[in-house]
Formats: structure tokens, C-alpha cells, sequence
């Protein structure tokens, strides 16, 4: 079973072939953050006409690598959501395009089901697991029991933690996108040397905020101007991996009681690059008797091979999707999970 999988939701224009051997025969990821650096942020109508340039081509090269002819496909996964809508549209329509001509299975994918599935393309992980999903534009704990099975435990009620290290990078002076420049100059910063908040630490449950924590470094920069960067880095740091370990702990809990033989907590999304974040986890994980499983970090940023992979679970399970089924700039993974009323500022 060979799929190919499309994805264009944020600034990564990406196309993969994967199959059901859990072998990746090509994976091709063009990032676009050049053409956003400039405003400090991603600009959706920038980042949708960039997409609608480069698809064509990519799944081209995407096929070539992989060396295969369309009417090698089994199937054709597309992202359908969430994410900036104008983007999430060209992807689509380009894969039901593809899967129209060639007269196989269309696989519209939630971007964050991609995320979720790819410790079982990379670790070959069996159900149930927990995920952390933290990227720039989602902070979540999700109980993954089975394909189609997701439970949300926690999400943030502001900002994503991706968005949190972009925004102190820019106060910083850091440069965009901020998180590698953050885990940067926090390697060479004395995290002691500040004093800074961690919202929701030790509270019920698992939800996440950051927006006092990025309010919290304006005013420590604002009040003490010369401070060291890469102290303040550091101390940021520190206060997001104390809210992180704090409320994964309690998602862990959350989990073991309905599942007591869960191993595995995995991490996804492009903070889980971050090493401090991922030694506070691993210390954790061995605390509480689990493994933490990380995909590489390729892997676990935005691409192809992700959306190609939850496409051929789908497939593999019968679940494919009409022509007509639409694009969506929102759409949680846990149907049942109640609305976050200030999350999600960006998709
Ligand atoms: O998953 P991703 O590539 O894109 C989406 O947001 O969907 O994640 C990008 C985010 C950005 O906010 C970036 O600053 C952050 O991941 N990031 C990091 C690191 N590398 C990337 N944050 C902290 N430490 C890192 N090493
Ligand atoms: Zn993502």
C-alpha cells in the first residue's frame, strides 16, 4: 500500500510517499520562513500564494524520489485542517485533483492526526500512548487510544508554546522563528539569575497558558535593561519546562487511570526540538516508569510523510473521504474536547 501524502497548512509546503512497510520512499519539505522573516510571523496570504507555486513541483520531485508513476498510488492524503485556510485549500484541492485522475481513495487528513501517528510510522509505537503536541500554533496532551480515538487532556488557554518562544525571541532581539535562537542563548544563561512566573503550575488538570509568562519577560526587560539576553533566555526556558513537566505529569496520571499499562509518552511538533524540554521529559518519563519517545526532529515538524502516513492507517482501516469534503481552518482532534474560548489565535 503507497500513499501519497500533501501538506500546506502553515509555512511548510511538503510532499511525502510513504508506505505501509513503514518505509518513507521520499519526503520533501520546502519552508517558507525567508519569505515570512521579514514580519516576524507567518502571513497567511504570503504563506497560501507561496503554496500554490511550489505544490505542483514538489509532489513532482516527491514522485521522482520515490521513484513511482501516480498510477502506483493506492491512495492520496491530503491535509484538510486546521491551519490557515487559503493554504489548506491548495493542498487539498491538489490532492483531490490527483486522486480524481488516477480513480483512487482521497485521505483528508487532520493535520494534528498527522502529528499524533507518526511515532508508529517512526517507533512503530503500539496504542494506547500519550502525546505532547507542541508546535508554534498548538499546545495540547492528547490520549491517543486507537486510530480515530483521540482524547483531549490539556490544551493552552492563550498562547502555543511555539508562539511563546517566538514572541520572547523578538523582545529578545533574536530573530524569527525564535525557538532555536531561545535554546541558544538559554545553553550559555544563568536561569537562576531571573525571577519569572510559571502559570498553572500545580493546578488541577492539564491546560497550559502562556500569555502572563511572555507578558512576564516584557515587563522584566521593560524594568531591567541590562540584563543578560541570555539569563533571561534561560530563565524563560526554565519557567516553560517547570508548566510542561507540571501538567505532563498530570496528564500521565490522567492517562494511567484509564489506561494503567500505558509505556510511552511522545512529543511532536517543532518545541520537542528543543533538548532542555526533551531532558526534563526524559526525567519524568523514567520518574513515572514510562519511555518518551521523540521522532526526529524532521519528523517531528511539518511534512508530508506525516499526512502520508495517517493516510495509509486510514486506508489500511477503510476510512477514505469524498471529493467533497471540505477544508477547515478549524477542527480539534477530540470532537468531545470543549472550546478553548481565547486559544488558537493562530491556527
Ligand atoms: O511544528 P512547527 O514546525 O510548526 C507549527 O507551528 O506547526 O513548529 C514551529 C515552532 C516555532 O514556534 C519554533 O520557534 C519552535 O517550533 N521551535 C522551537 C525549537 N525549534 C523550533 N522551540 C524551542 N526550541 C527549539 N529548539
Ligand atoms: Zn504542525
Amino acid at each position: 500500500m503507497i500513499v501519497l501524502g500533501i501538506e500546506s497548512s502553515c509555512d511548510e509546503t511538503a510532499a511525502a510517499v510513504v508506505d505501509d512497510a513503514r518505509r518513507i520512499r521520499s519526503n520533501i519539505v520546502l519552508s517558507q520562513v525567508a519569505e515570512h522573516r521579514p514580519y516576524g510571523g507567518v502571513v497567511p496570504e504570503i504563506a497560501a500564494r507561496a503554496h500554490v507555486e511550489h505544490i505542483d513541483g514538489l509532489i513532482a520531485r516527491a514522485m521522482a524520489e520515490a521513484k513511482l508513476k501516480f498510477s502506483d498510488l493506492d491512495g492520496v492524503a491530503a491535509t484538510a485542517g486546521p491551519g490557515l485556510i487559503g493554504g489548506v485549500m491548495v493542498g487539498l484541492v491538489t490532492g483531490k485533483a490527483i486522486a480524481a485522475a488516477i480513480r483512487k481513495p482521497l485521505l483528508a487528513i487532520n493535520h494534528l492526526e498527522g502529528h499524533a501517528l507518526t511515532a508508529r510510522l517512526t517507533d512503530d509505537l503500539a496504542f494506547p500512548y500519550l502525546l505532547l503536541l507542541v508546535s508554534g500554533g498548538h499546545c495540547q496532551l492528547v490520549l491517543i487510544e486507537g486510530l480515530a480515538q483521540y482524547r483531549r487532556l490539556g490544551t493552552t488557554i492563550d498562547d502555543a508554546v511555539g508562539e511563546a518562544f517566538d514572541k520572547t525571541a523578538k523582545m529578545l532581539g533574536l530573530g524569527y522563528p525564535g525557538g532555536p535562537a531561545v535554546q541558544a542563548a538559554a545553553e550559555r544563561g544563568d536561569a537562576a539569575a531571573v525571577t519569572l512566573p510559571r502559570p498553572m503550575l500545580g493546578r488541577e488538570g492539564c491546560d497550559f497558558s502562556f500569555s502572563g509568562l511572555k507578558t512576564a519577560v516584557r515587563r522584566l526587560l521593560e524594568n531591567n535593561p541590562d540584563l543578560a539576553i541570555e539569563d533571561v533566555a534561560a530563565g524563560f526556558q526554565a519557567a516553560v519546562g517547570d508548566v510542561v513537566v507540571d501538567r505532563a505529569g498530570n496528564a500521565v496520571l490522567m492517562a494511567q487511570e484509564k489506561h494503567p499499562s500505558l509505556s510511552h509518552l511522545v512529543i511532536a511538533g517543532g518545541v520537542a526540538a528543543n533538548s532542555h524540554l526533551r531532558q526534563r521529559l526524559d526525567a519524568l518519563c523514567r520518574e513515572r516508569g514510562l519511555t518518551l519517545t521523540a521522532p526526529p526532529v524532521d519528523l517531528c515538524t511539518d511534512n508530508g510523510a506525516m499526512i502520508a502516513w495517517a493516510g495509509v492507517e486510514r486506508l489500511r482501516a477503510g476510512l477514505t473521504d469524498g471529493l467533497d469534503t471540505p477544508a477547515l481552518a478549524r477542527w480539534p482532534l477530540d470532537p468531545d474536547a470543549k472550546p478553548m474560548p481565547f486559544a488558537g489565535k493562530k491556527a
